[in-house]
């Protein structure tokens, strides 16, 4: 059985919204809707728990609770501990589930074929599996000056999408690591990786784009207009 973690309990101080990005509406919905949506709509999650900015608890549970077994946590103090704290309640109040996926609020169209894929990959036996794209820009490392270091080969680069699907027992060892240690990270992936795992990739979508900034809501509001 699959569990799904979805943070969403960033500000969106990028995207300059007055509240949460999560509960920014689009197409009369806000994002996070759209993300819990897509993942119900893929017909393998069972249930999903919402990391939620505390002041924001109730609304997002009242925004939520029409599309299906969706519960709504407290999330942290960056995207680490909000993961993190989800992991905890899905362990709790869904003890048999075998695969955890786990995908922004902010990846709000992501297409429900991905989240099958994924979902798939972990279930055939990869114990950690992240959709990715591949890298269209050139880029650069650079120093803290913004001078350039040294330019990794595009051929070997990825960009990396969400939901990024684990065994369970992994993500939790992964979690547990990381607290140990105080480490934070931009994806789970990463901290999976920290603990020896391989991290397989499959094919990402273009649709599951990040809105991060007021140009991506625009795109997102264009390209998805229903
Ligand atoms: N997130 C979270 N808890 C935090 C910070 C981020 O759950 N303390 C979530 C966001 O809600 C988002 C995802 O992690 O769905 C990816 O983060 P990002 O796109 O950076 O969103 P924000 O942190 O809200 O945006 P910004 O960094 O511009 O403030
Ligand atoms: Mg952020």
């Amino acid at each position: 059985m699959t569990v799904a973690l979805v943070p969403a309990a960033g500000r969106g101080e990028r995207l300059g919204s007055a509240g949460p990005k999560a509960m920014v509406s689009l197409h009369g919905l806000p994002l996070v809707a759209h993300a819990v949506r897509g993942l119900l709509a893929a017909g393998c999650v069972r249930h999903v728990v919402v990391a939620a900015p505390v002041a924001h608890q109730a609304e997002m549970t009242a925004a939520l609770s029409a599309f299906g077994p969706v519960s709504v946590v407290p999330g942290g103090v960056d995207r680490t501990a909000s993961v993190h704290l989800a992991l905890l309640a899905a362990i709790e109040h869904v003890p048999d589930a075998g695969i955890v996926l786990v995908h922004d609020a902010a990846r709000a169209f992501t297409p429900p074929a991905l989240v099958r894929s994924v979902t798939e990959a972990v279930a055939a036996g990869a114990q950690a599996v992240v959709p990715v794209l591949p890298v269209t820009d050139t880029v650069k490392r650079v120093d803290t000056d913004g001078v350039v270091v040294d330019t990794p080969s595009r051929a070997d680069l990825r960009a990396v999408q969400t939901p990024q699907g684990f065994a369970i027992d992994v993500l939790r060892r992964a979690y547990e690591a990381a607290d140990s240690t105080v480490l934070s990270a931009t994806d789970d992936a990463g901290l999976v990786e920290r603990i020896g795992v391989p991290v397989h990739t499959v094919p990402g979508d273009v649709a599951a784009m990040k809105i991060t900034t007021p140009f991506d809501l625009a795109v997102a509001a264009a390209v998805f207009a229903r």
